[in-house]
């Protein structure tokens, strides 16, 4: 890719990452209200993603959101069964999403393993129909103008659900995308596509730990996106990277 990798802000530690995340969600939604009315967000799973949204819960400024004006999306999510302990949506749920006033209607999870003769294919094909409900006419990819989009990044740089060397990475044209033999458990996912990741005003990576530090170099160089799905994926206006000192290891902030 040789658009601009984007800016790196780096922070002490995992915790003092999750907490600056928060604050800095908070108001990317509370700047979004202000400037266009509501906020689209896309939350991804992942221990450091779960944890930017316990440290919102436990933040005083989430009291400055009007819910009423947020909608919530995920990049992706294991295809288990509803409430399992592992989807991305039940850990969300507890550690946020149930706990501040979002109207029902505006949580969007993606589809779980559940509903009788759905497969994962048809589940990828239902999401990407209501990202198209809640689209601009004309759009596209037919998706909501997420404000802020959430990614996590693997030690082989895959994000949301888009993994090296499966197929998913190298789709351009559909939005959601049925992801079967993932490397990390759950084999079988959902993920958004480059293309929907893609249309985010902004994408904010957010990585700990030092098993992490060779992929956040691949994902910001120049590599194939099957080599490294992170490289493929930039904010339309903006993309941050939001690290660890130990993610960050030598890159300069
Ligand atoms: C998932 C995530 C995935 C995750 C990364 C990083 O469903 O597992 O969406 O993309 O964000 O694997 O996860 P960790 O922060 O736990 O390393």
């Amino acid at each position: 890719m040789t658009d601009s990798p984007g800016t790196v802000v780096v922070h002490p530690d995992p915790d003092a990452l999750a907490e600056a995340v928060a604050a800095r969600l908070v108001t990317a939604v509370l700047d979004a209200q202000a400037e266009r009315g509501h906020a689209h967000v896309v939350l991804t799973g992942g221990t450091v993603g779960i944890a930017v949204l316990a440290a919102v819960a436990r933040s005083r400024a989430t009291d400055a959101v009007d819910w009423t004006r947020v909608d919530v999306w995920w990049g992706d999510e294991r295809f288990l069964a509803p409430g399992d302990p592992e989807r991305n949506e039940t850990q969300a749920r507890r550690a946020l999403l149930d706990l501040v006033p979002l109207p029902p209607g505006q949580v969007h999870p993606m589809p779980a393993d559940g509903d009788p003769g759905d497969d994962v294919e048809r589940a990828a094909s239902r999401y990407a129909e209501e990202l198209a409900s809640a689209a601009d006419p004309g759009a596209s990819p037919a998706v909501p103008r997420f404000d802020v989009l959430l990614l996590g990044l693997g030690p082989d740089a895959h994000v949301a659900s888009l993994f090296p060397g499966l197929p998913g990475v190298q789709e351009d044209t559909a939005v959601v995308v049925a992801v079967r033999d993932a490397p990390k458990p759950p084999p079988t996912r959902l993920s958004l596509t480059v293309p929907a990741i893609r249309s985010a005003r902004q994408v904010w990576f957010v990585v700990a730990g030092a098993d992490k530090e060779s992929a956040v170099l691949a994902a910001r160089g120049a590599h194939l996106p099957d080599e490294a799905p992170g490289s493929a994926v930039r904010g339309a206006q903006r993309t941050l990277w939001l690290l660890d000192r130990a993610a960050a290891g030598t890159l300069p902030a």
